[in-house]
């Protein structure tokens, strides 16, 4: 598909397709999209925990407030989206290079969330973000290492409704050019 297609063809999908299944296949290509991201060094700090099992999804679920858990109820797959804390942004003694610290490593996964999403798009897929989770549930669920931030989950699964686009501000009330 054009990339324009598929960036068309990107929403926040709030309703899923109830018993349409994700084959595991398809969220390893949507991965490994993901690391073909640009990274600070090519450090690839971005980490992924995968729920597709009935007891995980329930789990990671569990870990949403109850809007996020009503639109994402028949989604197959949720994705825990996190990164490895102190690497992105510092140098080899574990200092940080500039003043944004982790922030490039919150910077490098969206890199890598934007191309698993534009991925999951054009293999026809539908994605939900979520920031507003509990991190501290998450990462009991997959045992997430404290060195990890943890930042998004993506609901990943099929339209059951078609979206309405958000407007979106015009170019030239984002960009100064000089
Ligand atoms: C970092 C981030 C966090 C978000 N968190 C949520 C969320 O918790 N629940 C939700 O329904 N949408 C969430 N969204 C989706 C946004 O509301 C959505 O991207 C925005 O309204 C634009 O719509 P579109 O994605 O269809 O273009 C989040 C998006 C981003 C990038």
């Amino acid at each position: 598909m054009e990339l324009s297609k598929v960036i068309e063809s990107r929403r926040s999908i709030r309703a899923y397709k109830a018993g349409a299944e994700v084959e595991r296949a398809a969220v390893e290509e949507i991965i490994a999209a993901a690391l073909e991201a640009p990274s600070w060094k090519n450090s690839e700090t971005g980490r992924y925990y995968i729920a597709i099992s009935p007891e995980k999804l329930e789990e990671v679920k569990n870990a949403l407030p109850a809007f996020n858990q009503n639109n994402v109820k028949n989604a197959p797959v949720l994705i825990v989206t996190a990164f490895e804390r102190s690497v992105a942004g510092f140098d080899g003694s574990g200092n940080a290079v500039n003043e944004a610290g982790d922030k490039w490593g919150a910077y490098d996964l969206g890199l890598q969330n934007e191309n698993l999403l534009l991925k999951a798009s054009e293999l026809g897929l539908d994605t939900l973000i979520m920031g507003i989770r509990d991190t501290e549930l998450l990462r009991k669920a997959f045992n997430i290492p404290p060195s990890q931030e943890i930042m998004s989950v993506i609901a990943l699964g099929y339209r059951d409704k078609e979206p309405v686009r958000p407007v979106r501000k015009g170019v030239d009330e984002v960009a100064v050019f000089g």
